[in-house]
């Protein structure tokens, strides 16, 4: 087994292939001149099993592309099976036709990947569940709600606790966390009237003299986030702590954050956002490295993922 990582997410390579105790496959990366991408392995891959690491965040085009000619030149170096680890999986938001004449993007993106010569796909928090039906290929969506829920018992554990699911989308992901933490459950009704721009329009559940917890797979603008948590203090919550697992942060959502009523926004490291929130004491990182080592120590091995869930 070997462990081969893109550019988009160095560190969390790192940190994986240090737990599995394992050197990351040499490789050479480049661009040409003209932005063009080049790749070459500098080592026998040939009858190995190789774990690619790439999360396809911003710039997500030029991520993708990587991942799916690091993929191509492994295939043609005859590795015995390829497995695209991609912690953040970009593109999952436009999963259907949400108005005519658009593209399904995740679609189109499982087609590249498959066509690329992946033999199986690791991710993490997938937006939509059904986008492993979009491939006709094994793909392990792994969940960070027991690396919360552990957060949770640690650091807030003498709370009045209720967890918040941001929008009805989202409600499957907060009953799973409620359960494990022994919380309420409460759903906000958002509506979004044109792209980008969120609106609360009621809260279903008392969350009055409550620490709140809103669980989300991505926070982008902060929009979403900042406009719930508003509504959940005007509706009487003490606190609110958030917890994201993709921090795509665009623009200035980290100083939006900073400047806002969260108490606190605890995010993965699916992404790398070592620059961006640099000195923002309001967002704090917990380490997915863990949990993607053990599962892919698992896929190599045979053994079950799913037990690591139970
Ligand atoms: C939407 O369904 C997602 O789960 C997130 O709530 C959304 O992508 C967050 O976007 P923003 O931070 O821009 O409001």
């Amino acid at each position: 087994m070997k462990i081969l990582s893109g550019t988009s997410n160095l560190k969390l390579s790192k940190d994986i292939a240090k737990k599995l105790k394992l050197k990351l496959v040499n490789t050479n990366i480049k661009r040409f001149a003209d932005g063009e991408i080049y790749i070459e392995v500098n080592e026998n891959i040939r009858g190995n099993s190789v774990f690619v690491i790439q999360s396809t965040s911003n710039p997500a085009n030029d991520n993708l592309m990587e991942l799916l000619l690091v993929v191509d030149a492994l295939r043609r170096s005859s590795a015995k099976n390829i497995t695209a680890v991609i912690p953040y999986f970009g593109y999952a938001r436009q999963d259907r036709k949400v108005a005519p004449r658009t593209s399904i993007s995740a679609k189109v993106v499982a087609n590249l990947i498959t066509n690329a010569g992946a033999s199986r796909v690791v991710t993490v928090d997938l937006h939509a569940g059904q986008i492993q039906g979009f491939f006709d290929m094994p793909v392990d969506n792994l969940f960070t709600t027991p690396l919360f829920a552990k957060h949770i018992k640690k650091k807030l554990n003498n709370k009045k606790l209720i967890c918040v699911s941001p929008d009805v989308g989202g409600v499957q992901r907060t009953r799973a966390l409620a359960t494990r933490v022994k919380a309420d459950l409460a759903i906000i009704d958002k509506r979004r009237p044109a792209p980008g721009k969120s609106q609360v329009m009621n809260i279903i559940g008392n969350v009055k003299n409550k620490t709140c917890i809103i669980v989300d797979d991505i926070i982008d603008s902060g929009g979403t986030i900042i406009n719930a948590v508003d509504a959940l203090k005007k509706n009487g919550a003490n606190e609110v702590y958030v917890f994201i697992t993709h921090a795509v942060l665009s623009g200035d959502a980290a100083k939006k954050i900073k400047n806002s009523k969260i108490k606190k926004l605890i995010i993965t490291d699916t992404i790398d956002n070592s620059q961006k929130i640099k000195n923002n004491n309001k967002i704090e990182v917990l380490s997915i490295s863990s949990l993607m080592s053990e599962a892919i120590k698992r896929i190599a091995n045979s053994n079950s993922v799913s037990d690591l869930f139970n």
